[in-house]
């Protein structure tokens, strides 16, 4: 599924049950902030708020899933049920794409493994976290916060 900016839908407000969305539906699972721009998900990469990364139900509980948003690699997570986690989908170590799978995001280039709770290294050679990305849920649909 393509994401696709719904900005000039909603405002920040409303996509943060703020404004015209009620709070029921709404859940917020701020995960971090970002810093400075970048183009591939990787560190310090920006991602304006409102975009749509994809359905909840396409995120297994206990898995996650990889995203593409205008560009940037996200990988997805839901540890438990209802919990939507969002990281950079590269690695701190040498910048592959890695993936969630048995409870872990993993990266297949050198092995590295990362919490899929908060993104910090775990085993391998990365030595810094995944960059986390604040999302909120509306109505099944994972944005970005
Ligand atoms: S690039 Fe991921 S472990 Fe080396």
């Amino acid at each position: 599924m393509a994401a696709r900016n719904l900005t000039p839908k909603l405002s920040r407000r409303e996509v943060l049950g703020l404004g015209a969305i009620g709070a029921a539906g709404v859940a917020i699972a701020m995960t971090g902030c970002s810093a400075e721009a970048g183009d591939s998900g990787g560190a310090g990469n920006v991602l304006k708020s409102g975009l749509e990364i994809g359905p909840v139900a396409d995120v297994p509980v206990g898995g996650g899933r990889n995203f593409e948003v205008e560009g940037t690699k996200l990988v997805v997570t839901q540890p438990t049920e209802g919990e939507l986690l969002a990281f950079s989908a590269i690695c701190t170590h040498e910048g592959c794409v890695v993936g969630c799978r048995d409870k872990e995001i993993r990266c297949d280039c050198h092995s590295a493994v990362f919490s899929m709770t908060d993104g910090e290294p775990i085993s391998g050679p990365a030595d810094g976290a995944l960059q986390n990305y604040p999302v909120i849920v509306t109505d099944g649909v994972i944005y970005t916060a």
